[in-house]
């Protein structure tokens, strides 16, 4: 299982030795989750934080948007070395054209659905992209609970990729501890973000390790 910790649940006021910690984890990639209060009825942090955060984190970053018109950020999401560009299908008007930009760029593109958003939407563009970020929560705030209707949601996108024969990689965002990761594992899930589980722990780097292993 590949693991993309949430930077959202780390210590606002101590970045750099969570980011250290990621630095010698196993961790795979960095989720930064990006929020407007308009999207989404929460505000995180914008490019004055994502900025720093990038130059001293050594893993790939995995950058969330929830923001409406997330194609207007595409230079300055990539100029901060980002991989994987994440926008909400809820949010884009032309969404062919946005993963188009993402590409020209540089980035992966990832598109992202709310629970409440059914995978068919991407029957016409999973093709297209590198990867589905599946919420399984809310957007707009962590530790919330888990709602196992995504398991559901999981099979399917993973019987659409199959059928298509898309290389789009499976990431699924919210709720995700050792339980729920197991049955996002069983369902086929390639990546799971995980902010509460892993800075609430004890020993974070060792729930990373736990999820690493599902
Ligand atoms: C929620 C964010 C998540 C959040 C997950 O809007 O997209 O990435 O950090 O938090 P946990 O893992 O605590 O549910
Ligand atoms: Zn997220």
């Amino acid at each position: 299982m590949l693991v993309s910790p949430s930077l959202l649940a780390a210590d606002f006021t101590d970045l750099r030795k969570d980011i250290e910690m990621l630095n010698g984890s196993e961790a795979d990639f960095l989720h930064l989750d990006v929020m407007d209060g308009v999207f989404v009825p929460n505000i995180s942090f914008g490019f004055p934080v994502l900025e720093p955060v990038a130059k001293i984190c050594k893993k790939p970053l995995d950058v969330h948007l929830m923001i409406v018109e997330p194609e207007k950020w595409i230079g300055q999401v990539r100029d901060l070395g980002a991989d994987i560009m994440n926008v909400h299908q809820e949010a884009c008007l032309h969404l062919y054209s946005t993963v188009q930009h993402i590409h020209a760029a540089g980035m992966k593109a990832g598109v992202t659905l709310c629970p409440a958003t059914p995978v068919s939407v991407l029957e016409d563009i999973i093709g297209e992209i590198d990867m589905v970020l599946l919420m399984s929560v809310e957007p707009g705030f962590g530790g919330q609970k888990f709602i196992s209707r995504t398991l559901d949601k999981t099979r399917q996108l993973r019987d659409m990729i199959k059928r298509s024969a898309s290389k789009a990689l499976i990431e699924i965002d919210g709720g995700v501890n050792e339980t729920t990761g197991r049955l996002l594992a069983e369902a086929g899930a390639d990546i799971l973000v995980a902010g509460s589980y892993v800075f609430n722990a004890s020993d974070p780097r060792a729930a990373i390790t736990t999820l690493k292993s599902l």
